[in-house]
């Protein structure tokens, strides 16, 4: 029997012109350029200038998503942006996207699931498509992640950076078969009890601000290989397809250790995984559409191939997918 998918139409992605190195930060904090390769593959990343704002990079990615699919946003239906950097309290950043494409009235509202996001984002998008109700929808990663860190401390300044990635996605009518193309499963997870490993210390109804980004990263990072390796699997399960199977293996850009750690773990050749982190470091939410971008403007990611996407982030939130591109 049919079975409505959600085919990724078109990618896009935006990164701010701004580039700090290691060896810029090493003139604000006690670090080295040799400290933060080592430890997390990060060579650099790009920093938005004061009065730019995180919609203003989901904006760019979003044209250029559009543009690749061969579409315009007066035909965009649902927009979901996944931030944990929203221009303001509220409205939702997408309500602001919405505004500066100029797209039409629909659907439109921010995901919160930190460097989950976009994995989160794109299951709800696809609860939408595969329920009739949307046409055209634009899913977007988009952070400034630099505007969240507390410069004193070298723990966690030197991991982040800005960005935005989009993909446009329609509906498609398949044949129900891991052959159909679009998006074939998923696994989500959180558990709120390891809040205080990864959070910002601010918030509209706590202190009144917007706080700074606060985490036991070597406690973190114990939970990655093992909690995202445990999702990969079972969204690979949902998808009805083999890890085995995947061509291409596109990560949450956090640390090389933790990219290339789960893809041995899963026996996953490191030669499939898409690494954008040496120059992007960790963008949250964007770093899976930028990677994405990246790999189908350069012509790595082909028509028909099977890609496996997954993250972790605050929460704890963790979790994977599975899409025939
Ligand atoms: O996207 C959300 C998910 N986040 C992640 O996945 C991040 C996960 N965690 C990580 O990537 C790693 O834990 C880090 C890169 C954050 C840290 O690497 P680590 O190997 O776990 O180091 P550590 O935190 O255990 O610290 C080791 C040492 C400490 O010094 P002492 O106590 O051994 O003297 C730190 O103070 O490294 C020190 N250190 C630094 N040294 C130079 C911590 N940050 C720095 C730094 N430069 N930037």
């Amino acid at each position: 029997m049919g079975q409505l998918r959600s085919v990724i139409a078109g990618v896009g992605a935006y990164l701010p012109p701004g580039v700090m190195t290691n060896d810029d930060l090493a003139k604000i904090v006690d670090t080295s350029d040799e400290w933060i390769v080592e430890r997390t593959g990060i060579r650099q990343r790009h920093r938005a200038d004061p009065g730019v704002a995180t919609s203003d990079l989901a904006v760019e990615a979003a044209n250029k998503a559009l543009a690749a699919a061969g579409k315009t946003a007066a035909d965009v239906d649902l927009i979901i942006v996944a931030t944990t950097t929203p221009d303001l309290t509220f409205p939702a950043t997408a309500a602001i996207v919405q505004r500066k494409l100029g797209a039409p009235i629909g659907i439109a509202f921010d995901v919160q699931a930190v460097c989950s996001g976009f994995v989160y984002a794109l299951s709800v998008a696809d609860g939408f498509m595969a329920a009739g109700r949307s046409q055209c929808a634009l899913v977007i990663g988009a952070e400034e992640m630099t505007k969240l860190m507390d410069w004193s401390d070298r723990g966690t300044c030197v991991l982040f950076g800005d960005g935005a990635g989009a993909v446009v996605l329609v509906p498609q009518e398949g044949e129900g078969t891991t052959d159909d193309a679009g998006l074939l499963g998923f696994a989500l997870r959180c558990d709120g009890t390891k809040q205080d490993l990864l959070y910002v210390d601010g918030g509209p109804s706590t202190d009144g601000q917007v706080g700074k980004l606060r985490m036991q990263g070597n406690q973190v990072f114990r939970h990655a290989v093992v909690n995202i390796a445990e999702a990969v699997t079972a969204a690979a399960a949902d998808a009805k397809v083999a890890v085995s199977d995947v061509d291409w293996f596109i990560p949450h850009q956090a640390n090389l250790r933790i990219l290339n750690g789960v893809a041995n773990r899963l026996g996953i050749d490191e030669a499939k995984v898409v690494t954008t982190v040496d120059r992007h470091a960790n963008t949250s939410a964007a770093s899976i559409p930028l990677a994405l971008a990246e790999a189908v403007e350069d012509g790595r990611i082909q028509r028909g191939q099977l890609l496996l996407l997954e993250a972790m982030g605050g929460g704890l939130t963790w979790g994977a997918c599975v899409i025939r591109y």
